[in-house]
């Protein structure tokens, strides 16, 4: 049995050819008094193929039928369309009905809401726009392989069940095999013991902490996986599930951390132009206009850099209304950053050297004993892509933030191992893969970016 051929090869062909075999699924069906014409869609690329079945076909009754949805392979030739929009078109001489789709097929029209969407996210794939995410999100998995491994970093995989909190930040979630009805305790408190791994256990936060044990002994590292936070807030960028990218460099400090970053966000956004622009297409078209003149820009390295405290006296000074003062000591509120880089600088912003009291303790003090050697990146539309920083490599000082944050060293006894054998400058980042996708789409919503999204209530898939 000849091979059915996928339509993007097919529509990418040079020469007719009268024996071919198409498969796919029917996203609408015309007919006249002589034809029935098929839009048939694979997966392998946004455009359709059109079908042509001639009324004197065997079966035609049946093609004359064949509901949206449906599954079809189509046997015939590839000929020159003369019709408008395609170079060529598939005059069928069979088509079988591989599955049928029942009346209440839920993609009948043309459009529909990204909110009526997510009720069926099983089934939303099957639109051009989704579909174009999909895509985008697979070849920019590779592109991000791709990019680390031409620099001679090593793809670690980082464990996903974690006894240690990595942000220390506490939104995690539990796993556990304990009866949560009959939970054991002892002196009041649950008895872990008697728990799976005899202790805590929690799905992880990031993968930074094993990853910096490998990155000083490989030099150059990263992991990519999945990410679980319990952040209890409904936002159209957060998620309990998400993937992150995270490398890590031995001998390194925070201009080169931001120096890849730059290279990393403006590569990946060259290739998805280069390599995806006919999905990228869609997304300018119906989403975002100002989407290829903005990305065009990144793609060109247009960056900009500026510190935690130059941001606050530029937000201060900005006579902007803001909701929430900006004030040395506090964190960034969207509204902040928004002004940063789509006002203030229009591009992706580097903020860097933060308040020591609210980062993470594994970020390595500057000499002014005040700030920490930290960087967020902003990107305009899904704001912070990027938190990352220098890592404290000195044991006292390690030892002496972890004391004012309540660690206990017990718990990190392997991370401050690091810091007696051959401890060196070294730094990373973390960056959200959901994130990069709702700046490469314009989409602004992450539900709309991973194909089945976890958020507070809502485990429907
Ligand atoms: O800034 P974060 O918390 O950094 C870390 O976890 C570091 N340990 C990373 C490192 O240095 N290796 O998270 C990194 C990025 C954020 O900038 C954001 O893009 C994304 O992860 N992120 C989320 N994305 C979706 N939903 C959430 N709830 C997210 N929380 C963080
Ligand atoms: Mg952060």
């Amino acid at each position: 049995m000849t091979k059915a051929i996928r339509i993007k090869d097919l529509l990418a062909t040079t020469t007719a050819n009268d024996k071919v075999i198409a498969e796919g699924w029917v996203r609408t069906r015309r007919d006249s008094k002589t034809f029935s014409f098929l839009e048939i869609n694979d997966g392998s690329c946004m455009a359709n193929l059109q079908v042509v079945a001639d009324a004197n076909l065997p079966g035609y009754d049946e093609i004359q039928h064949i509901p949206t949805g449906a599954a079809v392979r189509v046997h015939g030739a590839l000929v020159e369309s003369p019709g408008a929009g395609q170079r060529w078109e598939l005059h069928a001489t069979v088509v079988e009905l591989l599955g049928g789709a029942d009346a209440d097929y839920p993609l009948q029209k043309k459009r529909h809401t990204d909110e009526f969407l997510r009720t069926i996210a099983h089934l939303r794939v099957r639109t051009n726009k989704y579909g174009a995410v999909a895509r985008l999100r697979s070849r920019l998995s590779f592109a991000v392989h791709d990019f680390f491994q031409r620099r001679g970093f090593h793809y670690v995989h980082t464990p996903i069940i974690t006894g240690s909190d990595c942000e220390g930040a506490g939104e995690m979630f539990n796993v556990t095999t304990l009866d949560l009805n009959h939970v054991p305790r002892s002196d009041g408190a649950v008895d872990y013991q008697q728990d799976f791994f005899g202790k805590p256990a929690r799905l992880t936060v990031s993968g930074q902490l094993a990853l910096e044990t490998y990155c000083l002994g490989l030099g150059k590292v990263y992991c990519f996986g999945p990410t679980f936070r319990s952040e209890n807030s409904n936002t159209s960028r957060h998620m309990a599930e998400f993937w992150m990218i995270e490398p890590e460099v031995a001998f390194a400090d925070l201009a080169a951390d931001m120096d890849l970053a730059q290279d990393m966000v403006s590569e990946l956004t060259a290739f998805a132009l280069a390599d995806c622009a006919e999905d990228l297409a869609l997304f300018s078209k119906f989403v975002d206009r100002t989407l290829p003149a903005r990305l065009e820009r990144i793609a060109a390295g247009n960056f900009q850099r500026i510190s935690y405290t130059d941001a606050i006296t530029e937000l201060q000074r900005s006579g902007r209304d803001f909701e929430y003062k900006p004030q040395w000591g506090h964190d960034l509120q969207t509204e902040h950053e928004r002004f940063l880089c789509e006002d203030l600088f229009s591009c992706p912003v580097f903020v860097h050297d933060w308040p020591a009291e609210i980062k993470a303790f594994y970020m390595r003090m500057n000499d002014d004993e005040r700030t920490v050697a930290a960087m967020d990146l902003l990107v305009p539309g899904s704001g912070e892509l990027i938190g990352g920083s220098q890592r404290e490599d000195r044991l006292d000082v390690l030892r002496t933030r972890m004391a004012a944050q309540g660690l206990n060293e017990a718990d990190y006894w392997w991370y401050l191992d690091t810091r007696r054998y051959g401890s060196v400058p070294h730094a990373g980042f973390g960056l959200g893969f959901e994130r990069l996708l709702m700046l490469l789409t314009g989409i602004g919503n992450i539900r709309d970016v991973i194909p089945f999204p976890r958020t507070p209530k809502n485990l429907e898939f």
